[in-house]
């Protein structure tokens, strides 16, 4: 288990200067900013590090500082957002921003306590801020830590146990250092991000072995214990995309859904995949536009998956004259492909409009 004090000193110098010749220079690395801090956590909670970055550059140069994000239309923000996914987190940062400029003049909280009362920031996100920018001596764990900790420490916890953040926070806090603590967040988080990796990590060249269960008893794979990923909900989206000369119908999502503020066609849920016209459930709007239009399918069947769901998406086309007056549903309008191109999309939107119209 806990190895004593004189193995803990020697394992932070160890980690430090592992950390100091290993590191890669990323951006958010270079500064002691809580806004770019908080901003690189939240992108990189919903993807690598490869992906995040362009993210992280588009969102400094639109949004510089707290203030001008905070400034944005959310619907900007989630544009910015777009591909990412997870929507919420770009609505909650925007909240975030937005409370931090009328409610603290602009100044990020300065501990973690306060920080984890924000809107969107967990335990995790308002550690890292602490230490990054503030210095403080809290452990920052993520999935790179927890995988670290239970392979050197043998901890058989479910990482995804209710007590499993007490359990290893407890741990952690008797580790990371009151010297630097922020470089022992980063150290942690990259250890695990490059050498004590999910799968076939390169012992060989691991400065740990000399005291790592995993590697004594071979138990590499079998740590972290991990449950089984919550079951998966089948959803069917059949979308209708009218079309009226150039433009399209859209309406913004506002129920409590996923993809909540972002742009999407007319959609009718379904309880099983639907290929056949005559399958269609009965609709006002459908039935009116099937006998303006055609209706048109697209043939290909769209699968996406989300964290807890799996969609199966159907489009179908309806193009309707110039000059026919259509009855939209509540909050649907036409927009033309200009416009288009600037509204926040879930990104299979976009995918099937540049699939189906080049656009
Ligand atoms: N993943 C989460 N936080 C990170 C960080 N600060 N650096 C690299 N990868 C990370």
């Amino acid at each position: 288990m806990l190895p004593d004090h004189l193995q803990l000193l020697e394992f932070n110098a160890k980690l430090k200067s592992w950390y100091l010749e290993n590191h890669r220079p990323l951006l958010w690395r270079q500064t002691t900013d809580p806004y770019k801090i908080w901003l690189s956590e939240i992108i990189l909670q919903q993807t690598r590090v490869t992906q995040g970055t362009p993210y992280y550059e588009k969102f400094l140069i639109t949004y510089p500082t707290v203030f001008d994000l905070a400034a944005a239309d959310e619907r900007d923000v989630l544009r910015l957002w777009q591909g990412l996914g997870y929507y919420s987190r770009a609505r909650n940062m925007h909240y975030t921003a937005r409370h931090i400029v009328e409610e603290c003049e602009g100044k990020f909280p300065e501990t973690s306590i306060k920080l984890a009362k924000l809107k969107g920031l967990g335990a995790y996100t308002a550690a890292a801020i602490a230490s990054f920018a503030f210095n403080e001596a809290v452990p920052a764990i993520d999935g790179n830590v927890y995988r670290v900790m239970s392979r050197l420490f043998g901890i058989f916890t479910d990482i995804l146990s209710s007590g499993a953040k007490n359990e290893f926070t407890n741990l952690a806090k008797q580790i990371i250092p009151q010297d630097d603590p922020a470089t022992y967040n980063q150290a942690m988080i990259e250890f695990g991000a490059l050498q004590c990796v999910p799968a076939s990590p390169n012992c060989s060249v691991c400065p740990f072995t000399y005291m790592c269960y995993a590697y004594e008893f071979n138990m590499q794979n079998k740590l972290p214990v991990k449950m089984k990923k919550n079951a998966v909900k089948n959803r069917y989206f059949n979308y209708f995309i009218l079309q009226k000369g150039e433009s399209l119908a859209m309406h913004e999502r506002l129920k409590k859904d996923i993809w909540k503020g972002l742009y999407d066609f007319y959609l009718i849920e379904s309880l099983a995949d639907i290929n056949n016209p005559d399958d269609l459930p009965e609709d006002k709007f459908l039935e009116d536009w099937k006998q303006k239009g055609q209706l048109r399918q697209v043939l290909k069947e769209y699968t996406h998956l989300l964290t807890h769901q799996r969609l199966t998406v159907r489009f179908w086309w309806i193009t309707i004259a110039e000059n026919e007056v259509v009855d939209l549903p509540l909050g649907m309008a036409f927009y033309s492909k200009n416009e288009i191109e600037e509204l926040p999309k879930p990104i299979l939107m976009d995918t099937v409009l540049k699939e189906e119209l080049f656009l």
